[in-house]
C-alpha cells in the first residue's frame, strides 16, 4: 500500500525534450510504501538499502533543458527479511527552495546559453543551480547527494530521504564537491576534489569518517579542467587533468564552451593521500575522457587504474532535430581500459582490457583502492536519448563477460553490489538495480546472483510507481546502517 507524501499539482510542459518525456519524465509525487509485492523470493540473507539519484524537474524548464540540469531525486529500496519498501524524496536543494517559494523555474541551465556559469553555491543567482542529482554516497552515518559540476554535499537522512542541510563547507575551509567523491570502507574517509575556472583550478582533501576535515591542498593545473571522478589506492589518490575542457580563449569572455583536445594528452596525478598539492607526479597517456573509474590499487612499483574509457568524447556532429546537439553529447562510447603508473620509472603504460560497450561501473564497495576483479556496469541501448537496456559483468581473473538484458522497453539503472551477511569473497552477494517497465508504467527492483546474472533476476519487487532513468546509486548495506541510526538517535 502506498502513501503520497507530497504531489505537485501545477502544470507542467516538457517543450518536447526527450530527456523530459517517456522514459525520462519527470515524476510528480514523492510515496513510501512497505511489504511489497515480489515477483520470485528476495534472499533472506542481504539487507540493506540501495539509493539512486538521478534528475527529476520540479518546475517547467524556462530555457533548453539539459539532462544535467534535473532537481536531484533520490529512490530508496529497503531490503530485510525478505521484505521490501520503497520511498522517493527530491533533495531539497537551496535552488529548488528559492523555484518552490516563486512557483517556477529560476535557472536557465546548461544548455540554455553558451554563458554556462558555475553553479552559484548555496544561492539563488547564476546561470547553473546546484540541483544535486548526480551521485550519492553513504557517509559518516548519513546520505550525501553531489552535482556534477561541483557543488555542496547535501545531507540526507537515510531512513526518511529528508534533506536536514549542507556539509558546512565554509567550516570546514573548503571549497565545492566534484560529481564523485570516494568512500574508503576500510577507514569510513570521504576522498574528494573539485574544479574552478580560476585558480586554483583543482582542490584536494580528505574528510574523517566523524566528518571533519583531515586533509585539504591546491593542486596546481595548467588551466581550467573538467574531469568527473577521481580514484583511490589504500596510500594514493589518482586525480585527473582531460583534454576536454572549456575553451580557454572563450572562457576569459565568460562563455563556458566545453571542448575536445585531442592532440594533447591525458594526465593522471598521483598524490599520496594526506600530502600537499607540490608533491603529485604526473602520468601522460593517450588522449580520452573518462567519467567513471572501476577500481584502483598498487601493484609493486606501479599503480594499476581501471575504467571506462570514453574515445570520442565530443561528438562528430549532431542529431536531426531542435534537440540534436544536446543529444549528440549525451552518446559515449565507452570501453573497459586499465593504466599503470611506475612509480619508479615515472612512466605509464596502458592498454584496451574489453572491446564491449559499457559505463556507471560498480565493485564491491569494500575493494575500493584494493585489487579487484570484477565489476558491474550498464549497456546502453541504440537510441537517440541514454538508456541503459541491460547488465555486464566482467571478471579480470577469468577474463569473461557476462550480458543480461532487461527486455524490449525495460531500462535500468546503476547497478552495485550487495554482500551476502558475513560474505566472503569478492562476488559474494547480489546486485541490485532499478528498472523501468516502460510499457507496464512501472518499476521493478530486481536482485541478481552476483556469480551469475545471466540467468535473470532472482526477485523483481514490483515499485507501487514508474522510475524514471538516472544517474548513481550506492548500497548501504544493513549494518552500517544500524550503526548511522543509533549514532543520530
Ligand atoms: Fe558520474
Amino acid at each position: 500500500m502506498a502513501r503520497v507524501l507530497s504531489q505537485l499539482t501545477e502544470p507542467f510542459s516538457s517543450g518536447g525534450n526527450p530527456y523530459l518525456e517517456w522514459h525520462h519524465a519527470p515524476l510528480r509525487q514523492e510515496l513510501e510504501a512497505t511489504d511489497l509485492e515480489v515477483i520470485g523470493e528476495i534472499p533472506r540473507d542481504f539487507s540493506g538499502v540501495y539509493f539512486r539519484n538521478g534528475p527529476n524537474v520540479r518546475h517547467s524548464p524556462i530555457g533548453m533543458y539539459h539532462y544535467f540540469d534535473g532537481d536531484g531525486m533520490i529512490h530508496a529500496v529497503s531490503i530485510k527479511d525478505g521484505k521490501a519498501s520503497y520511498r522517493n524524496r527530491w533533495v531539497r536543494t537551496d535552488g529548488l527552495a528559492d523555484e518552490d517559494a516563486a512557483g517556477q523555474a529560476l535557472y536557465p541551465g546548461l544548455a540554455a546559453d553558451s554563458r554556462r556559469e558555475l553553479p552559484h553555491l548555496s544561492g539563488s543567482d547564476g546561470f547553473l543551480k546546484d540541483s544535486s542529482n548526480t551521485d550519492v554516497v553513504f557517509f559518516n552515518g548519513q546520505l550525501v547527494s553531489t552535482f556534477y559540476q561541483c557543488g555542496d554535499g547535501y545531507l540526507l537522512d537515510p531512513e526518511t530521504l529528508e534533506t536536514s542541510g549542507r556539509l558546512d563547507l565554509d567550516q570546514l575551509g573548503i571549497r565545492s564537491l566534484s560529481a564523485h567523491s570516494m568512500v574508503d570502507e576500510r577507514t569510513g574517509e570521504l576522498i574528494f576534489f573539485d574544479y574552478a575556472a580560476k585558480p586554483p583550478y583543482m582542490t584536494y582533501g580528505v574528510l574523517n569518517a566523524d566528518g571533519s576535515l583531515r586533509h585539504f591542498t591546491p593542486i596546481d593545473l595548467p588551466g581550467a579542467r573538467l574531469p568527473h571522478t577521481l580514484a583511490i589506492t589504500q596510500q594514493y589518490t589518482i586525480l585527473m587533468d582531460l583534454p576536454l575542457f572549456w575553451d580557454p580563449e572563450l572562457l576569459r569572455k565568460d562563455i563556458h564552451k566545453v571542448t575536445y583536445y585531442p592532440d594533447m594528452p591525458s594526465r593522471f596525478g598521483v598524490i599520496g593521500r594526506y600530502d600537499g598539492g607540490e608533491t603529485i607526479r604526473w602520468f601522460e597517456c593517450d588522449p580520452c575522457y573518462i567519467y567513471h573509474i572501476v577500481n584502483a590499487w598498487e601493484e609493486g612499483d606501479e599503480i594499476v587504474m581501471e575504467g571506462c574509457k570514453t574515445n570520442t568524447p565530443e561528438p562528430k556532429g549532431t542529431l536531426p532535430g531542435a534537440f540534436g546537439n544536446l543529444l549528440a553529447w549525451m552518446k559515449i562510447d565507452p570501453t573497459y581500459h586499465r593504466w599503470r603508473f611506475n612509480l619508479r620509472t615515472g612512466q605509464a603504460r596502458e592498454e584496451p582490457v574489453f572491446d564491449v560497450a559499457s559505463e556507471f561501473p560498480m565493485i564491491n564497495a569494500r575493494y575500493y583502492g584494493q585489487k579487484s576483479d570484477i565489476s558491474y556496469h550498464v549497456s546502453f541501448a541504440d537510441a537517440d536519448v541514454q538508456l541503459f537496456d541491460g547488465l555486464v559483468r566482467f571478471d579480470m581473473a577469468k577474463g569473461s563477460v557476462q550480458q543480461y538484458k532487461f527486455g524490449p522497453g525495460r531500462y535500468g539503472s546503476e547497478a552495485p553490489f550487495a554482500p551476502r551477511d558475513n560474505s566472503s569473497g569478492e562476488d559474494d552477494g547480489y546486485v541490485v538495480t532499478l528498472v523501468n517497465d516502460t510499457e507496464a508504467g512501472r518499476g521493478e527492483f530486481q536482485i541478481y546472483d552476483a556469480r551469475d546474472i545471466e540467468q535473470g533476476p532472482l526477485a523483481r519487487v514490483i515499485m507501487p510507481q514508474r522510475i524514471p532513468g538516472g544517474f548513481h546509486s550506492c548500497w548501504a548495506p544493513g549494518d552500517l546502517l544500524a550503526e548511522s541510526v543509533e549514532r543520530w538517535r
